[in-house]
């Protein structure tokens, strides 16, 4: 077994909770490396779901050490709050939570004024029709601080004079913006720095150099898995920008969020849902909202596609397979997840984008400005559906309806990369693992 790094392959939600928390029991670590609140892991483990959207989903295992490292952006009081949430049911079993969870030194903090911002800046896109729909979490206004060099690192809160100064230079500019921007009242630094205090003495057990006890862990050739979180469509750098999150969603973005080189075995897994869903705005080629309405109500009802996070419906469209082969590349995928089959379950047939129409011309590469992103217009292939059948199940993969085992071909064959995980339902059980030649 190798180290694994799991990425969403398309516009996030596509299940890696489910998966991370299936290979956690191969694996020692499980490091989360970018993103923060804005990702949310749903886990149904013996008919029981469990939300997390900071703490790495493999906390769910017993004895598994779940890390955070330096490329998460942390809201303390959404931390504590899943901690203690853990600590009700029982996960931790006896043992402290911060002997089985470890946070990087050099994470930064979403902080109050980070959340408002954000919450502040959607609301004054939405009359201007530029939002982005972002989670509001604050997720990107504390990146931004990051690159700004204007950021609290989790160490921070343990330095309380260097604190004061960063939390008075941060909040200098902020206050510009909430009083003559946004017409609200400034922050006050003194109550701000005095909350921070009292994170900092929570937070101080579990602040670690997690970049060394990866090294480490490689070096006792321990296994790793990496939990991307959104996906690879939502990359700061790769996906459909300006409609993107703050972090590097791809494979990348593990090593730079961890502080890991490039020369350890690692296998890397995409995950995607056998359709598309995307949370937000943006450019979104094979949506059917307004093409096939019903299928998309259909789908997102059967699927729950409602987000986890905040609520929002999310919007429904076909497997997008220009899209995933840019997935394939970007992230170097050795290996697909296919995820949700089931939900598909009872159409007569399948649609699945081959091909972008561009300006008259045909392409099969994703187009390179958000304009023509924009005005792709997809080339179907029409496959037979597995209607009818209850995959929900069945527990080898040979006993799949032949139509789905052709669909997978198909991708398999499209992306040139193998299916080695099917997903047939939420739980744990309704998972199956392909061997190549069972295919
Ligand atoms: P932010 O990450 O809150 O800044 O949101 C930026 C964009 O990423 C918005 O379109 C969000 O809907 C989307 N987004 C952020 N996190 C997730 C996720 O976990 N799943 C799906 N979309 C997400």
């Amino acid at each position: 077994m190798k180290n694994r790094i799991i990425v969403g392959a398309q516009w996030g939600d596509e299940g890696k909770g489910k998966v991370v928390d299936l290979y956690s029991s191969q694996t020692d670590y499980i490091v989360r490396y970018q993103g923060g609140n804005n990702a949310g892991h749903t886990l149904v483990v013996g008919g029981k779901k469990t939300v997390l959207h900071l703490i790495p989903s493999g906390v769910l295992h017993p004895n598994k050490v779940c890390l955070i490292g330096n490329g998460v952006v942390l809201d303390p009081q959404v931390f504590f709050k899943e901690i203690e949430s853990l600590q009700a049911s029982g996960v931790f079993q006896g043992a402290s939570p911060e002997s089985r969870i470890h946070i990087s030194e050099r994470t930064h903090l979403i902080l109050p004024y980070h959340r408002l911002l954000d919450q502040l800046r959607e609301e004054k896109a939405s009359q201007s029709a530029s939002k982005i729909g972002t989670t509001g979490r604050g997720i990107g206004p504390a990146y931004e601080d990051k690159i700004a060099r204007r950021g609290i690192q989790a160490i921070d809160l343990l330095f309380p004079n260097l604190l004061r100064k960063k939390l008075e230079r941060a909040l200098e500019e902020k206050n510009i913006l909430f009083q003559h921007h946004f017409g609200k009242a400034p922050m006050q630094v003194e109550p701000l720095f005095q909350e921070c205090l009292e994170m900092g003495k929570r937070l101080r057990p579990f602040i670690q150099d997690v970049r060394h006890i990866l090294v480490q862990a490689l070096e006792q050739k321990k296994k790793i898995l990496f939990e991307g979180a959104q996906g690879t469509l939502l990359d700061i750098d790769h996906g459909s920008y300006p409609y993107v999150t703050s972090s590097s969603t791809v494979a990348g973005g593990a090593l730079i969020g961890t502080g890991l080189g490039p020369s350890f075995p690692v296998d890397v897994i995409g995950i995607a849902k056998a359709y598309t869903t995307r949370v937000g705005a943006g450019p979104f080629p094979t949506e059917i909202e307004e093409t096939d309405p019903q299928i998309a109500a259909r789908i997102r009802q059967i699927g729950a596609e409602f987000g986890s996070t905040t609520g929002r419906a999310r919007r429904v469209g076909w497997l997008d397979l220009v899209a995933l082969r840019y997935a394939v590349e970007v992230n170097g995928l050795t290996g697909i997840a296919l995820m949700k089959s089931d939900v598909m379950n009872d159409l007569p047939n399948v649609h699945v984008c081959t091909g972008y129409r561009v300006n008259g011309k045909t392409t099969h590469q994703m187009p390179l400005s958000l304009e023509e992103l924009e005005n792709a217009e997809p080339i179907y292939e029409v496959l037979p559906g597995w209607k009818g059948y209850d995959t929900q199940s069945v527990r080898k993969i040979e006993d799949l309806p032949r139509e789905l085992l052709h669909y997978m071909k198909f991708i398999e064959g499209y992306l040139g990369v193998p299916i080695v995980l099917m997903s047939i339902g939420p739980g744990r059980e309704e998972t199956l693992e392909v061997n190549p030649k069972q295919m």
